[in-house]
């Protein structure tokens, strides 16, 4: 393995933390829509093959980034339970308020993802190319849902200027949680990798 404290260690340390937040971030998502799924069933049948076809996507996902981990050495999050239960609530909670609110939840998340994505993109470019290439393909996938969740919702009133940056932040928090913060310092770390 790489020395931890050498350019090409601290690279390797970086793949290894975004192999286990992108993992840890499909395992809830899956269940964010499982919920969701489960409550339009009962409440708003209409919606539930696009949800349904969301998340097999994200199991798709979570499985490329877990197939992704043993040649870099990297291993799941630890508390995947807790993704468990915070995507459920999620899926769960914003199922409550309507359809309206599953996509402005869905929009949020998806924005939140793409946002990291798009940070990983420019920090691993010519580090990991092959990493780079699965995740420039799972973007795109994202931004498809994005754009479903946008064209989905009916109205942008109140519930969007409220839940809308409650959920981006919720999915932060998760994202910073699971990662025992480094989520944060990664950040920092892939713009200075950038210039390394
Ligand atoms: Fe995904
Ligand atoms: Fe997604």
């Amino acid at each position: 393995m790489d020395n931890p404290s050498s350019s090409a260690g601290k690279r390797a340390v970086t793949v290894r933390r975004i192999l286990k937040v992108n993992h840890a971030g499909e395992f809830g998502a899956i269940r964010i829509y499982r919920a969701q799924i489960w409550m339009a069933r009962r409440l708003f049948p209409d919606i539930v093959p696009a949800l349904c076809d969301m998340r097999n996507d994200e199991i798709e996902h979570c499985r490329l980034f877990r197939d992704a981990m043993p040649s870099r050495h990297a291993k799941p999050c630890r508390v995947m339970a807790f993704w468990s239960l915070g995507g459920y609530l999620l899926g769960f909670l914003t199922a409550l308020g309507g359809r309206n609110m599953v996509w402005i939840c869905t929009e949020a998340v998806e924005s939140t993802v793409h946002r990291h994505l798009e940070d990983q993109l420019a920090s691993l470019d010519t580090r990991d190319p092959q990493l780079h290439g699965l995740i420039a393909s799972i973007q795109e996938e994202e931004l498809a849902h994005l754009s479903e969740a946008e064209k989905n919702q009916t109205r942008h009133g109140v519930s969007y200027a409220l839940l809308l940056p409650i959920v981006a932040a919720l999915t932060d928090l998760m994202i910073w949680l699971s990662t025992w913060g480094d989520s944060s310092w990664m950040r920092a770390e892939m713009a200075r990798s950038r210039q390394i």
